[in-house]
């Protein structure tokens, strides 16, 4: 496994990969690596030659400065991780190797609107123009790659894969199932930072999309299945809930606007012992045409 640290280096590595007619299988993340990562690089794995993940944590993507600070960096052990886990070429790049006039940001970013603007971009502004950002970067000093992403941050989907649309750019998203804990937590770098009780309160997200997927298929409301996620989530004690919404998987649109197929992503988010939380699931609606 190779280990690069600057913008050259990750060209040279990652062109050589495709010069010897090799398929490059990429999987960014901001490491605290997790079981959820690892399924990344294992769909990367089986799909491509070569498997190339970057490790960054994103300043840009980040609204609360606390947040940053606290985030986990535990670079020997994700390094580990990716070796176990197959991983041939690992990004490490310095903040000011990203952006070079860092603590300044960037003059040019990059605005996604359309699946970007609700939930997770109206509740942190200028998070997805974060991560648009960072990820045309990573993408354009990548090249011509798959790119793997979990459906757990599924507005991040669909914004990344709005953006590789409008820019053309020469990455095919592949969006990948999300890893659970036993009680249907989903796995999430942040989850190291709740308390015991706190733990045991976050499974009601989960919790809360299996009702509310249950209820669709029963042919209840729209409406009346928001409410009953909705309930559910403000229930559990010390969590506080920030939506639970029914929207289209393609535009993140609400789905009462028009006719889906049936199909529906659920969406919740909320915040335990002061750590956001977020989750979604697939769901089919009986009552639509
Ligand atoms: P990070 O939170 O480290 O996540 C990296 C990738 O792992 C993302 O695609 C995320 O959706 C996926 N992932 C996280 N938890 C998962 C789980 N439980 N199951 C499956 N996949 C999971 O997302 C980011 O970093 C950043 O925004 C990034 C895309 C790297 C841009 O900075």
């Amino acid at each position: 496994m190779q280990v690069l640290r600057t913008r050259a280096e990750w060209r040279a590595a990652t062109n050589a990969v495709r010069s010897a007619g090799g398929t490059i299988g990429f999987v960014p993340t901001m490491g605290a690596l997790h079981r959820g990562h690892q399924s990344l690089l294992d769909v990367a794995r089986g799909a491509c030659d070569a498997v190339a993940m970057s490790i960054f944590v994103n300043p840009l993507q980040f609204n609360d400065p606390e947040d940053i600070a606290r985030y986990p960096r535990p670079l020997e052990k994700d390094l580990d991780i990716a070796e176990a886990a197959g991983c041939d070429l690992v990004f490490v790049p310095e903040v000011t190797e990203i952006y070079p006039s860092f603590p300044e940001m960037p003059a040019t970013t990059v605005r996604v609107a359309g699946p970007a603007l609700g939930f997770e971009g109206a509740d942190r502004p200028g998070h997805f123009d974060g991560v648009a950002t960072v990820v045309t970067l990573l993408f354009e000093l990548t090249g011509p790659c798959r790119g793997f992403f979990g459906e757990k941050d599924f507005q991040q989907v669909a914004v990344v894969t709005q953006m590789v649309r409008d820019l053309g750019m020469p990455v095919e998203v592949v969006p990948c199932p999300t890893v659970r804990e036993s009680d249907g937590l989903a796995l999430s770098s942040r989850n190291v930072r709740l308390s015991p009780e706190g733990r045991t309160h976050a499974a009601v997200f989960s919790r809360s999309l299996r009702l509310g997927k249950e209820l669709l298929s029963e042919g209840v409301s729209v409406d009346d299945v928001e409410t009953s996620m909705a309930n559910e989530i403000a229930a559990e004690p010390t969590v506080t809930l920030f939506y639970a919404v029914c929207v289209d998987p393609i535009t993140l649109q609400p789905v009462r606007q028009s006719d889906h197929n049936g199909e529906v992503q659920l969406l919740v988010a909320g915040e335990v012992d002061g750590v956001r939380l977020l989750d979604n699931m697939r769901a089919h609606r009986s009552d639509a045409a």
